[in-house]
């Protein structure tokens, strides 16, 4: 009777550890899933958005003014009839109706892509400010601006942040976006961020440079979040 008693409550130990055990591990299981689910939903914005937007949207009955450099040589996927990010630009500009500005610099970059790699690489690392061909646009008069080029070094490349200095955005709604070959926007929204601090940096764009030409439909649904 003795023994049978011992080993009922020896059966009834291992039933309660394998119950606890479960219980352990289906807990912790939940909460890998759920933090595994908080950083993609982290990953989602941080690698999207640009972050401290205060509407989130633009100025619907605001005016838009879009803002790119572009290069058909020097590219990854080039040479093209059309830069990737004038693409995304000119996309923009369909959907929002804006008015578009390119950055045009004085010296034009090589046309090889690994000699452009070069000499933009020397530009970052000097914080160099590259002179602009055109005359900058009047910016007052917009609510709305688009900041777009292509990622190099995973910024702007400099001769955007010539132009950056030139004008300013504070007060007004501003959008980065990029085409790259990996990087998306890399670290332009904090660029925009650093470079204004009383602007509203909305959620931005980057766009495969490869996919450029195919990507209305995406650029789009990114405009209609933002309101237009
Ligand atoms: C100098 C240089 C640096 C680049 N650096 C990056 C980079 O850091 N990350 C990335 O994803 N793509 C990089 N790329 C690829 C370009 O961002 C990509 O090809 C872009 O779509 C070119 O756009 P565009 O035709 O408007 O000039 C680089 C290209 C060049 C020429």
């Amino acid at each position: 009777m003795r023994k049978k008693v011992v080993i009922f409550a020896a059966v009834i130990v291992v039933i309660a550890a394998v119950l606890i055990g479960w219980d352990i591990a289906n807990r912790s299981g939940n909460r890998s899933a759920q933090s595994s689910s908080q950083t993609s939903v982290a990953s989602v914005s941080s690698g999207s958005a640009s972050g401290s937007s205060k509407s989130g949207q633009v100025d619907k009955n605001g005016k838009t003014l879009i803002v790119y450099f572009s290069r058909t040589n020097g590219v990854y996927n080039g040479p093209l009839k059309i830069g990737n990010t004038k693409r995304v630009a000119d996309f923009i500009q369909r959907k929002t109706g804006g008015d578009e500005y390119e950055i045009v610099p004085v010296k034009d970059y090589p046309s090889s892509y690994e000699a452009t790699t070069r000499v933009a690489q020397q530009e970052q690392n000097d914080n160099a400010r590259p002179k602009i061909k055109n005359k900058l646009p009047d910016v007052s008069g917009y609510d709305n601006v688009f900041v777009g080029a292509p990622v190099w070094w995973g910024e702007y490349p400099m001769v955007v942040r010539t132009f950056l200095d030139g004008v300013n955005l504070n007060g007004k709604h501003v959008i980065p976006f990029t085409t790259h070959e990996g990087s998306g926007l890399g670290n332009t929204p904090e660029t925009l961020r650093r470079q204004y601090p009383k602007a509203d940096v909305l959620r931005g764009l980057g766009v495969r440079g490869s996919d450029a030409a195919n990507s209305q439909g995406a650029v789009d649904r990114w405009l209609t979040r933002l309101g237009y």
